[in-house]
This record gives C-alpha cells, structure tokens and sequence, in this order.
C-alpha cells in the first residue's frame, strides 16, 4: 500500500492508492483525476485504451469525494503539483458519494463552516491542519529534549486564573459550580515546585464575547513554567521555542506553505534573539503614529500589530503596568507599579502569540492582590501554599496554538487552524 506522500519512492513501480476523488476532468479519451489520500493529492490519469470502455465509461460519472481504490504506475512529471502522476491500470469504487456540497467553486465562510467536517477534506485545510500537527510536535520536541517534565492540569477548576470575565460555568453535580479552565498556570506553578521545569498542554477556554480574527472561545495552549527562574529566562525560552517551531515547519512541510502560497520570508527571519522592547516605549512608539492609547492600556490588536510592523521578526513587549494584566505578576523591583510581564507579538499582524512573565512569590503581596481582585481567598489558599512552604522565584509563559498556526500559514483567521472552531454564534458540527 503507498501513500502519497511518499509516491517518490515508487516511481516506475506500480501501487495501489486508497483515498477520494477530490476532482475529475476529461477531455474524451483521457481522465485526470484528482485522488486524495490524507497524506496528499495526486494527479491518476486514466485513458480508455488502459483500462476498457466500461471501467473508463463508469470512472466518468464518479461523484465528487468518492472512495476508491486506484492501481496504477508512477511517473515523475515536472509539471505535476507534486513531481509524480499515476498512470491508472485499474480502479474499485469502496464508497459512493453524490452531490457532496462542497464543489471547486467558491463558498461563503459560514457555508463552509458548518460543513466544517467535510470541509477540511479540502486541500488547503489538509495542508494547514498537516501544519498544526507539525507545530504541535514541535513543541513538544522541544520542550523534551530541554529536560521540561510534562503535567498535565485539569480542565474542571474551581476559581479563575485570567479575569473573572470570561469564565465559563459548569454545574459540577448539585454541590457546585465548576469552570471551564482558562490557564492551566496556577497549577504548573505547583507542578514546577515538585518538578522544577514542566509544562502542561491542553484546551483553555475564555468566554470572549469578542469577534476577531485571533479569537476563539477553545484553544490549545502550550505552558512552560521554570522554579527558580526570571522574566529574562521565560522571555529566551519563548524565543527559542518560536524559533524552533518555525523552523521546523519550514523544514518539513515546505509542499504544504506551497499549497497555502505562503511566503517564506518573513518566517525565514525567525532568528532570537527577539528584539524587546518596553511597555513604555511601546506606548511612545504608538503615541506618535497617534494612536489613541492612553498610558496604562493593555494594547489592542491594531496596536499590536503597528508595533509588530517596527520589527522583521516577533517582538517581546515586556514591563507593563501591574494594572493591566492578571493578579499574579511579579512587581519589577525598580519600578513597583510595572510588573515582570512579557508579551511576544508576531509580525504581519498576528498580535500576541505568547503571554507571560515572572511571577509573585510574596506570600504577602499575593494575599493582597488576590484581595484587591475581589478572587475568592478560599479556593486560592492551595496556591498560596507555594509561598508558604518554599517559594521561589519562578517564571513562565503560554502560547497559544491556533496563532501560531494562522502565522506560519498566513492564513487570516484562527477558525482555519483548528479542526472545529468554536466561537462566539459557532457551537457545531
Ligand atoms: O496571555 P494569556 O491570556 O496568558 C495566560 O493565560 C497565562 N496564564 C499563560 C501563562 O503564563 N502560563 O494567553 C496566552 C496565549 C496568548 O498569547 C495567545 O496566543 C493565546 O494564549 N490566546 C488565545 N488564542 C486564541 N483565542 C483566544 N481567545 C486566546 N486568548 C489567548
Ligand atoms: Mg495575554
């Protein structure tokens, strides 16, 4: 059985593919089929003088997204998408398929999203969730070999870790009220003094009611977290991850950013270190492109991307006011009103695609954050715990999954870059 991924090394070789009919032409004695098999799609051309008049006549009425078994030789072709072209000997249809909805023509965005499930059979959708696999894995490959332990945090938490605003209610038998996690960062802190460096890496959840294209209400989150470690440490392990990932999707999946016309470019840049730069002087740079922020603003996504625009490669924004972020954010020594706080924003306008920073190891200061934010005290104890029985200084970050993917494929939204969006109006398939 051969995939078309490695079609290569069957050249001049006869194999069998099983995959779909993802498109068919012909022009009187000649098919050219289009035949997909998950790994790929290929170019199977039948002629009648090969394969009989009634093979030839039935392949003629295939239905789009039919599965079938195609047997034929493999012959290189410059001109092929892929280099290679398969001359059909024979063909068996598995699965009929007639009026499938989704025809070359094009679609409205909410049409395709409800027929998402089949939606991603399609060639740019294959090539970008091909794409998220490969991010996926590189983070994890690269928090591995870095000696980082992975651990896992639940998805049923008790409190909030970013803002009581976008929390998600769950009714947790009739004795309580779960929420959907929005970080699993309080947790890895606890991790990370049991295992010094860990990170978890799951779906996070945020009632947004926002809608962006950088926002999904599920998304996957990697979180790296280090005992004894500084806002520097977490902003050159968030370069060096980015850095790694980009390369590897590059390295490995150069058909697929082909597929997606990506231009290479700007990801080749990829290289730490990262210009940084701080939240004061980000405020200067906007202010004088008169952008309306006032001092103490968390940045919006246009600023965001103005200020990414400054640089060839991500920029780490870092040092913004205690005020505008969450309530456990280290203070900066130097300067107590700013906390250790880190954000990376990609270029091209992709906005933030890591937050984080040093954390609070005061047992003192904490109590009083978590006061002045009106959280509940009571399910935050377990956490104040870790001040209490040896805290150190400790750092971390989280990076969101779907906008690395939009980014490294250029793909506008983040609904693209996940198999089932949800969002705001969007709870199906
Ligand atoms: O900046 P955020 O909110 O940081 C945290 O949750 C920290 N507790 C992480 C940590 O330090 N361990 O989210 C981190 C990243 C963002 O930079 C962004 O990439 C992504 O998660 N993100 C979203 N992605 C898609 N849709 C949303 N609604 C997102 N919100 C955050
Ligand atoms: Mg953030």
């Amino acid at each position: 059985m051969a995939h078309i991924e490695e079609i290569a090394q069957h050249e001049g070789r006869s194999v069998t593919l099983r995959g779909w009919l993802h498109n068919r032409r012909s022009s009187g004695k000649i098919h050219f089929l289009t035949v997909r098999d998950g790994t790929g799609f290929i170019q199977a051309v039948m002629s009648r003088a090969a394969v009989g008049e009634e093979l030839f006549l039935q392949a003629g009425h295939l239905g789009q997204e039919t599965a079938v078994v195609v047997e034929g030789e493999v012959r290189a072709d410059a001109r092929a998408p892929g280099g290679y072209e398969i001359d059909v000997s024979g063909l068996r249809v598995v699965g009929q398929s007639r009026d499938y909805p989704i025809t070359p023509k094009e679609h409205g965005v909410d049409f395709l999203l409800d027929r998402r499930h089949l939606w991603i059979r399609s060639e740019r959708q294959h090539a970008i969730l091909r794409i998220r696999h490969t991010v996926i894995n590189a983070v994890r490959d690269y928090l591995n070999t870095q000696g980082f332990i992975l651990a896992d945090t639940p998805i049923f938490t008790p409190a909030a870790c970013e803002g009581t605003t976008t929390l998600f209610p769950v009714p947790y038998f009739d004795h309580a009220t779960a929420f959907l996690t929005q970080s699993g960062q309080l947790y890895n802190e606890a991790n990370a003094m049991a295992l010094g460096r860990v990170y978890c890496f799951g779906p996070t959840f945020r009632a947004e009611k926002s809608k962006t294209r950088r926002h999904l209400t599920e998304f996957w989150m990697v979180e790296p977290e280090m005992a004894f470690a500084t806002l520097d440490d977490a902003i050159e392990l968030a370069e060096a991850l980015i850095t790694a990932v980009v390369s590897r999707a590059l390295e490995t999946r150069a058909r697929e950013l082909d597929t997606l016309e990506r231009d290479r470019a700007p990801l080749e840049a990829v290289r730490t270190p990262f210009p940084r730069i701080t939240y004061d002087e980000a405020v200067r740079v906007l202010q004088d492109d008169d952008r309306p922020v006032e001092y103490g603003d968390d940045f919006g996504g246009a600023d965001e991307t103005l200020l990414a625009a400054q640089f060839d490669r991500p920029v780490a924004v870092h040092r913004y006011p205690s005020a505008a972020k969450a309530f456990y954010m280290q203070p900066d020594p130097e300067r107590p009103e700013l906390s250790l706080s880190v954000d990376i924003l990609a270029p091209e306008g992709y906005g933030e695609i890591v937050g984080g920073g040093q954390r609070l190891d005061d047992l003192d200061l904490l109590l009083q954050r978590i006061i002045e934010h009106d959280l509940p005290q009571e399910a935050f104890e377990w956490y104040l715990d870790l001040r209490r029985y040896g805290s150190v200084p400790h750092a971390g970050f989280g990076m969101g999954i779907e906008r690395m993917v939009a980014w490294i494929c250029g793909v506008e939204h983040v609904r693209e870059t996940i198999p089932y969006p949800r969002m705001l109006y969007r709870l199906t398939p």
